[in-house]
This record gives C-alpha cells, structure tokens and sequence, in this order.
C-alpha cells in the first residue's frame, strides 16, 4: 500500500496575502530574516494581520542555512511569547528555523497545539509543504535534514510580491534548487504517479519561466510561475524524496558555505551521469537503468530531443551546464576560485562519509559507494 497526502493548505495567487486577515489565531510570533524587515517588506504580512485584529510579535534573527544557535534564540523567544501561529516569512531557511523552533519549543513546554503558516519569499526550497526542515550543526560542520510529518505546515500563502525583490544570483540558486528537486523526486526509487506528475509539471515550468525569470525580475508572470513550480515540486520530494545530489550539496553547504541551490546546480550533471551511467563517451546499449527513462521523459518535457536513451541523457546534462553558463553559476569548484584546493580536498573524505549517512541517499536511483561519491567530489573541482 502507499499513501499520498498533502498536510498543508495552499493559497496562491494576487492578494493571498489577504489570508492573514482570516487566520483563526489571536496571537502570531513571525519568524523572519533581517532581510525581511529592513527592506520593509515586513509591512506586506503585518498590515493584514493588523487588519484582521491580530496581536504579533518578531524574531527577525534568521540567517542562511538555520544554524543551531539561532534556532535556540527563537526557541527562547518562542516560550517568552507562546503563541497560537506561526508566520514564517523568508526562503528555506527561515522557513525550516520556523519548523525546528515549534518543535523544539513544544517538546520543552507543550502548553498549546500552534499552527505555522509558511510565507515563501523565494522559489526554492518547497519548504512550505514539506516535512523537512534542514539544520546546520555549525560546530561539526553537518547539515542535517530533520524529518517528521509534524514539522509540516499547516497553511502556506504563495504571494510571488514578495519574490520580486530577489536578485538574480539568488532566482538562478533557488531555482536550480526547484529544477533539483523535480528531477530528483522523479527518478527516486520511492516515485509513485502522484509525485511524478507534481514534479513533470514542475519540470515543464523550469523549462520556460526559471531564465525569464532570471533576466527580468519584475517579469511577475515568470515569478508566479516559479513560485507555483517550487511549490509543486516541494509536494513531490515530500513523498518521493530525492537522491545525492542533495546528499552531497548538504556537505558544500556546511563546510564551504556554498549556497544550496547553487551546489545543486554544480552537481546534477555529474549525477545524472553516475546514475544513469551514460556520460559523453557512452554508446547505446541494449538495456539500461531504469533511471534512463525516467531522464529521457524529463529531456522529453523540457522539449529537448529525444532521438534514443543515450541522446536524451546527453541534452539533459547540456541543458543543465546551459542554465548554469546562461545564470552565471559556476560549473567547478576551481572556477570559483574562493576555496584552496587543499581545503577541499582535505574535506573530501569526511564529505563523502557524510553524505552517504545523509537522509536523501536512501532513495537514489543508484545506490552510491563511499568511493563513488569521493570521485564525483573530486571531479567537481576540475
Ligand atoms: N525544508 C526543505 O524541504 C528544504 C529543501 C531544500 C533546501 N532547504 C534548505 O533551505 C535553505 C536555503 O533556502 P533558500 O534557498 O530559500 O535561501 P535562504 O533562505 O538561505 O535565502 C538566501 C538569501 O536570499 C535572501 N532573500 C530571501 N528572500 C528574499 C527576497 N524576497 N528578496 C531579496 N532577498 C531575499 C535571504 O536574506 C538570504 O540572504 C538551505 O538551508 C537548504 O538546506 C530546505
Ligand atoms: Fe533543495
């Protein structure tokens, strides 16, 4: 038997912010980034919640990648105020510091059931519909994604007004990190035709909209699209799950800081070559991985050709660099040129140890060796 179940209410849309007037909950504490207040964007969720006779209260303390010590300072925070709801206004990272601080707070003192209402300002992560939240142990330099349906939130509100002010660097990170997300739910071995479906149409919206939106952030129908497309890939790895391209972007993120979308990006080639074990040199064959179709069907929506498996692969993996070359994201490590290469390679070891531990290697097409995993590492720096 499986199940498909979507936990969280989606409302989308111009004026959906209008949905914070309504909330059923007298006492809000919005979680947030700086970012969020001193552009004043901030005023976009309070003005419907003063509207709506809402008393609130701010923790704006978030930075990237929920290091563990800022999400203690919101759990302080959280027990101080002890609020009905939730309202975490950022990208995945505020989000999942939202996640991680009702669940710490409320096993420390249960006093209430309290809601989280999830307001993306990216279109990136899905974390409005999932049920992971990833956290950053800033002192042994992991990133661990936590998994419980109780992390998931109970409303998301997906207003692409608030996505308009991202840069460009971030729109290309965030979403690749969608695009990631699509790719890698579709070919996880836990895919069923609900997920695959969620993830296709994320796909095809990729295809059209991510690069609109990237050379024109005020293109708000681009916007909107990638807003949904994130979302809906979001609701796809949260049954699917995803594969090592996201094991491995854990380490990048933890260990050199690299933005998560962007170590996606920087990885996915590699990985759709180690999976599908098809790279420039391959030849067809008679049979292939399942992985392979799956890859083709994924060429097929983007609308790439599809003239046979190997091909297909082959359009897939070139369509990737494309976005990267085309968006300014860096196709080696090398080229970024702010890591030496005796720091990475001195990490390479425990990365890779790392990452095959890691909660989204269990659903990868392909289960990888320790060694696989360093060699994809290594060949990431050329
Ligand atoms: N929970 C999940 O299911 C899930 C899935 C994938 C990734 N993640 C995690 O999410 C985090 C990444 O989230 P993210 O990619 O959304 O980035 P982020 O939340 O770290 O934000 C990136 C940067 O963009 C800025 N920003 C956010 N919204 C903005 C806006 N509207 N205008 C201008 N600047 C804005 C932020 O202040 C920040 O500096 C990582 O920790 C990653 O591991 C979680
Ligand atoms: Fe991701």
């Amino acid at each position: 038997m499986q199940t498909f179940e979507m936990r969280t209410a989606i409302h989308f849309g111009e004026n959906s912010l209008n949905r914070l007037k309504e909330i059923p909950y007298k006492r809000v504490l919005i979680i947030t980034d700086p970012y969020v207040v001193e552009s004043n964007m901030i005023d976009l969720i309070t003005e419907p919640l003063k509207k709506g006779g809402k008393e609130y209260d701010l923790f704006f303390d978030v930075v990237p990648d929920a290091p563990i010590d800022k999400i203690a300072a919101g759990v302080r925070k959280f027990l101080e105020y002890q609020p009905e709801a939730v309202v975490a206004v950022g990208g995945g990272s505020a989000i999942d510091s939202s996640k991680a601080i009702r669940e710490f707070a409320l096993k420390i003192n249960p006093y209430a059931e309290v809601s989280l209402i999830a307001v993306p300002t990216t279109s990136g992560t899905g974390s409005e519909v999932t049920s992971f939240a990833v956290v950053n142990d800033i002192y042994n330099h992991v990133k661990y994604p936590l998994v419980s349906d109780r992390l998931t939130a109970e409303e998301a509100i997906l207003d692409a007004e608030l996505v308009r002010s991202v840069p460009p660097a971030v729109t290309a990170d965030t979403g690749m990190d969608v695009f990631t997300h699509a790719v890698e739910s579709y070919v996880s071995t836990a895919h069923n035709e609900f997920s695959a479906a969620l993830a296709e149409k994320s796909i095809e919206i990729c295809g059209v909209f991510l690069l609109r939106a990237y050379l024109d952030g005020n293109d708000m129908h681009a916007r909107q699209k990638m807003h949904v497309a994130s979302c809906l890939a979001g609701l796809s790895f949260n049954t699917a799950g995803l594969g090592i391209t996201h094991s491995m972007a854990h380490q990048l993120g933890a260990v050199f800081h690299i933005p998560h979308g962007r170590a996606n990006a920087m990885l996915l080639p590699h990985i759709v070559e180690y999976n599908s074990g098809i790279d420039k040199y391959s030849k067809s064959q008679k049979e292939y991985p399942p992985a392979v179709k799956r890859y083709s069907n994924i060429a097929h929506v983007l609308g790439l050709s599809n003239y046979n498996k190997v091909m297909s692969v082959h359009s897939l993996v070139n369509w990737i660099q494309f976005m990267q070359k085309e968006m300014g994201i860096p196709m080696t490590i090398r080229e970024m040129r702010t890591i030496a290469p005796e720091d990475y390679f001195g990490a390479v070891d425990r990365m890779a140890e790392a990452a095959l531990n890691d909660a989204c290697t269990a659903t990868n097409p392909k289960t990888p060796t320790k060694q696989d995993i360093m060699r994809i590492y290594t060949r990431l720096w050329e």
